[in-house]
């Protein structure tokens, strides 16, 4: 992790405003001295994700995820941290510290690679409004492509023949070299060559909407027909999804998600108001892939060619997708009429028919893989038994294992024979792929109801930290997570030269790992001040117990006891309060 001094990020996180930085993606509603929105990293229908514009902290309350303006922007957008913080901090103006731990010709070099990306694409873009542009023009007006969607989504055009690359860039070593490294140029026996010779050009963007490659199509009929960037250290191809940065939003919003096989497809659906199709990149879809899109939408429709190859890429897909299902995803399949795809049905059909397929034509997972099986295995006694081998044998790369169970009765029903129970148990997915979300700190802390509510109280607002009695100091001892960051609370408000030290953002600052737990804790429901007292009385009493209960001498116990009583008159009291007031 880079080495941005606390003070530096202190400021950076004061700067920002996580409110307009959510807002983008999120409809945030006024609710409290919080807002409330629909979570952007799980499906829901009533809003859990709560954002604290005080604390500068969001947390939903439905999946868990949680932190701070850095923490969005990583977990969202895919930054990584030092590129968030550099974001922010450009956005607000401050003068960025060189990053110790990465060497900066690397960072540099990265730098000038998207930076160079973009205006090659640029380049292009203006290619193609320009004479040499003419017939690609032609092309793209002839498959319906008006200029705001070829605008949107940066197509453009590669001149024939050689030095396109090098008279934008300069004929001089460097740029050549480093136009290779981004894949604009091949060397070859003679010295540098364009890759991309009079080529419609597809610009193809990461997660955060930077250009990262391109795929490029010839015009009319050639061979190869897409010829697209070669792996580099910022394009690989099988983490990236055409049409992802550019329609995340809509999908959320309109809760729907098609993934389809070619770039025409996504954006021959976005021609008729669908901007909701995904692609990948001419490989088959991986699993890496698969889990993006179930992440964005819980009921995406996979669609395919309805030809020989159609079925084998959709039953790949789906043994991919083995591993990732759970009961409560709904993906589906859909197989098109042979030789047709989205892009060519909607020019036929039009947009209602086409959605008319995606809603009534699509089958559900379920059904395609025993359509699949069925297919695969053959008919008669023979056949029945090949089904239920590899049946068992998928059934054990399930990890939803109420939903696996319940698959296996369908295929039981279907072939009359009883699995094996899938022997091979998956050794608990060691081998899958790591999750793109940043892993969540390991370490738990185990909390019951009252000290989650407490530590909300005290994080809602610092000042009761002042309130506590001395007593308090000795609570949470035994809890390792919660703990250090306990005490760290007393010793920042005994620094504090005011009052209006927030305990709550500066410790999700000196405590990163802690930020979820944090956000969880300021964006719950407000603890009012009666409860607070009540939650008090009762860490108190707990307190008090644990230590009697750990052994104390008679002279010691004593007084405890009587406290302990005390506390539960003082409770008795502020009950009948809470009904006089009607709280
Ligand atoms: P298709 O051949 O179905 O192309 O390939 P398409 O997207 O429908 O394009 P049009 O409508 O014929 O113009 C599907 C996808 O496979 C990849 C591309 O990503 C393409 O969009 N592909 C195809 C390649 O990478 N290389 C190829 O030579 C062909
Ligand atoms: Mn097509």
């Amino acid at each position: 992790m880079a080495n941005f001094s606390p003070a530096f990020l202190d400021e950076v996180v004061a700067r920002s405003d996580l409110v307009e930085i959510i807002s983008r993606h999120v409809d945030l509603k006024k609710s409290g001295s919080n807002m409330m929105g629909l979570c952007p990293f799980h499906h829901e229908k009533s809003p859990s994700f709560s954002v604290s514009p005080d604390k500068q902290l969001y947390y939903c309350f439905g999946c868990g995820q949680g932190g701070g303006a850095f923490q969005f922007l990583i977990q969202h957008d895919g930054y990584s941290f030092p590129e968030a913080v550099e974001y922010l901090a450009e956005k607000a103006g401050m003068e960025v510290p060189q990053d110790r731990d990465r060497s900066p010709v690397a960072e540099a070099k990265q730098k000038q690679a998207y930076a160079m990306l973009a205006q090659a694409a640029d380049a292009m873009g203006r290619a193609l409004r320009s004479e040499e542009g003419s017939a690609a023009r032609a092309y793209l007006q002839q498959r319906g492509m008006p200029t705001d969607i070829i605008r949107d989504y940066g197509l453009g055009y590669a001149p024939a023949g050689y030095g396109f690359m090098q008279k934008v860039f300069g004929n001089d070593a460097r740029s050549n070299s480093q136009l290779e490294a981004v894949g604009l140029l091949f060397k070859g026996e003679h010295g540098y060559g364009d890759r991309f010779r009079d080529r419609l050009m597809f610009s193809i963007r990461d997660r955060r909407g930077r250009i990262v490659g391109f795929g490029g199509r010839v015009l009319g009929q050639g061979e190869p027909k897409y010829l697209n960037s070669p792996e580099t250290d910022w394009f690989h191809k099988s983490d990236l999804l055409y049409g992802f940065s550019e329609h995340r939003d809509s999908i959320r919003k309109s809760k729907q998600l098609v993934v389809v096989e070619g770039y025409m497809d996504v954006l021959g659906m976005a021609v008729h108001g669908l901007k909701i199709a995904l692609a990948p990149l001419g490989t088959a879809i991986g699993e890496r892939q698969i889990r993006e899109i179930l992440r964005l939408c819980d009921s995406p429709v996979f669609s395919f060619d309805g030809d020989r190859a159609g079925r084998q890429a959709a039953w790949r897909a789906l043994e991919r997708m083995m591993p990732l299902l759970k009961s409560e995803l709904r993906p589906r399949f859909l197989y098109l009429p042979e030789g047709e795809d989205p892009d060519s049905l909607l020019r036929r059909e039009g947009k209602d028919a086409f959605q008319h397929r995606l809603d009534k034509e699509s089958k559900p997972v379920l059904e395609t893989w025993l359509m699949g099986l069925q297919l695969l295995a053959g008919h008669g006694a023979d056949g029945r038994a090949r089904m239920a081998k590899k049946a068992d044998a998928m059934l054990a790369t399930m990890t939803d294992t109420y939903l696996s169970q319940a698959w296996r009765q369908e295929v039981e029903q279907a072939t009359g024979i009883v699995l094996q129970q899938a022997r091979r148990r998956p050794q608990a997915r060691a081998s899958s792929q790591p999750s793109p979300t940043p892993a969540q700190p390991s370490a738990q802390a185990r909390l019951n109801a009252v000290e989650e509510r407490f530590l909300a109280a005290l994080m809602q607002q610092s000042a009761r930290f002042r309130d506590l009695p001395d007593e308090a100091i000795s609570f949470f001892v035994d809890n390792e997570i919660i703990s250090p960051l306990y005490s760290r609370a007393f010793s920042i408000i005994a620094e504090a030269e005011d009052d209006n030290t927030d305990i709550a953002r500066q410790l999700a600052q000196e405590y990163p790992d802690s930020q979820t737990m944090i956000s969880r804790w300021v964006n719950q429901a407000t603890v009012q001040d009666i409860e607070f007292k009540s939650l008090l009385l009762d860490m108190e009493a707990n307190d008090i117990r644990l230590r009697i209960k750990r052994g104390l001498s008679l002279v010691e116990a004593i007084p405890m006891q009587h406290r302990l009583r005390e506390i539960q008159q003082e409770q008795r009291r502020l009950t009948e309060q809470l009904h006089e007031t009607g709280a």
